[in-house]
């Protein structure tokens, strides 16, 4: 890999940070929505008010993440904490806190990736504008995005616009801070948010490049490449589909800031049509020129089949949109929450995007979840250990010998937080945070087995991936 790789690991600070109602933040989504458990998944959410306590930690989790060998940490600034209400003025308090936080980064020779939304909108957004699907809220975020570039200037290079933008249709509310209207169609509603947030995206990336013309910037999606269940083109078309609408969309407007023709067909064939001005695509069409990486998360494949009982085209592409999990793939394990285990698909995916936009692309979310003990001060987690080392050896595969062009590999996650679902029990940092679901113990953080291992991997380049740690 080359020398410059920028390995790590990445958190979301709405999910880690806890400290609530301090130093001014304000409520946001994360904090205020009930959630609804993943299938198959008994319900228990912690609430968010303590987390897992990053706002008090936060030194001594860089200082962890320093041990390990980070060359670059993404994390996010919660909107909340810089806008209380979204609204008003910016807290100083709340940047100020993020200000020494990135010092701190930059002083252990760790790259900040600074995400700018993620699930992280100010719940009064949501309550009084209904987030994205107001053009104002968009109005709101730029002015946001420009307090943030403003201050940190000089101290960020490398900016992700919109945490899983795409994610803003399957889960509007936390995503995007947005509840269906009733007089509004599903379709109508994906038409236009999806406009929405790609201004949003744009706008943000036009004032992050005016205010410092050395930062990058990147797009950011969710990914699950949707495989066709069998050999046939029914199954083949019904794939295709939904990784148009779920994973090409967003990337594709980004790169090109036109719509592409199947998401302008989605329209057409239902009568709609979007209040998207000429100003705006105009902005959209610049932000395209100017984007340096496509960046996204990866965790597992998915399957598409078709549904032959539905005739109608639009009937059936509604019902692939609709359907959250497709069938189970019989060749592949899964986790305790059914996240079916893919490394190949890795590398599928970054060839895939890398022939289609031919961009620089960064990994920078991927991991896995589980439930775990500490048991005397321990945590032997080898199954995280050979869900990392798969992928990472499938990356090195498309770099090595598919020439894909990758920045860099962030695993979710350097410490436990909560999952977006609110669950202490699923896990997925290199490091575990002594907290239960319905008791805080005492918060302390405990070295797990994949910590020294990623340790070993960053140390000798990716080079090492053997599970040979004497823990
Ligand atoms: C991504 C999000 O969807 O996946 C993270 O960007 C999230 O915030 C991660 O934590 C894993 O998902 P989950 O639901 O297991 O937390």
């Amino acid at each position: 890999m080359k020398s410059d790789f920028l390995w790590g690991a990445a958190t979301s600070n709405v999910q880690s940070e806890g400290a609530y109602l301090e130093d001014g933040k304000g409520l946001n989504v994360y904090d205020t929505l009930v959630v609804t458990p993943e299938p198959g998944i008994a319900p228990m959410f912690c609430d968010t008010s303590v987390a897992t306590d990053h706002y008090h930690h936060w030194k001594e989790d860089i200082d962890l993440m320093a041990e390990m060998g980070f060359k670059a940490y993404r994390f996010s600034i919660v909107w909340s904490r810089i806008n209380p209400l979204g609204d008003d003025e910016p807290n100083e308090k709340g940047l100020a806190f993020y200000e020494q936080m990135i010092d701190y980064l930059n002083e252990k020779g760790i790259e900040p990736v600074v995400s700018l939304v993620h699930f992280d909108m100010p719940d009064h957004l949501m309550r009084k504008y209904n987030g994205f699907l107001n053009k104002q809220v968009i109005e709101f975020f730029d002015r946001h995005v420009e307090v943030i570039v403003r201050r940190m200037k000089g101290k960020v290079r490398y900016w992700l616009t919109y945490n899983e933008i795409n994610y803003c249709i399957g889960m509007p509310d936390l995503v995007a801070g947005v509840i269906k209207p009733q007089d509004m169609t599903e379709a109508e509603l994906i038409s236009q948010l999806n406009t929405n947030v790609l201004i949003a995206h744009s706008r943000a990336l036009e004032t992050i490049k005016r205010i410092d013309s050395e930062a990058k910037v990147g797009g950011m999606i969710g990914t699950a490449p949707s495989f066709p269940l069998n050999c046939t083109s029914q199954d083949m078309l019904a794939a295709k589909f939904k990784n148009q609408m779920q994973n090409y969309l967003m990337f594709d407007v980004m790169t090109t800031g036109e719509f592409p023709p199947y998401f302008a067909n989605y329209m057409k064939q239902r009568n709609i049509t979007v209040d998207y001005s000429e100003e705006e695509q105009a902005v959209v069409r610049s932000a395209s020129r100017k984007i340096d990486f496509l960046a996204f998360s990866y965790y597992q494949s998915a399957v598409c089949a078709d549904k032959p009982e539905i005739k109608d085209t639009v009937e059936k592409q509604d019902a692939l949109i609709r359907e959250k999990r497709g069938p189970r793939n019989p060749n592949l394990k899964a986790n305790a929450w059914g996240w079916q285990i893919d490394p190949e698909g890795l590398r599928f995916l970054l060839n895939d995007f890398y022939d289609r936009y031919k961009k620089p692309l960064f990994i920078v979310e991927n991991g896995i979840g589980r439930d775990e003990e500490l048991v005397d001060g321990k945590v032997y987690d080898d199954e995280r250990i050979s869900y990392h080392a798969a992928h990472i050896a499938n990356l090195k595969k498309a770099v090595e010998e598919d020439g894909v062009d990758l920045m860099g590999y962030l695993a979710w996650s350097p410490f436990d937080f909560l999952s977006s679902h609110k669950e202490i029990r699923k896990r997925y940092g290199f490091v575990y945070v002594n907290r239960a679901f319905d008791d805080l113990l005492d918060l302390k953080r405990y070295r797990k087995k994949s910590f020294y291992w990623y340790q070993k991997v960053i140390r000798t380049n990716g080079e090492d991936l053997a599970n040979d740690i004497d823990y």
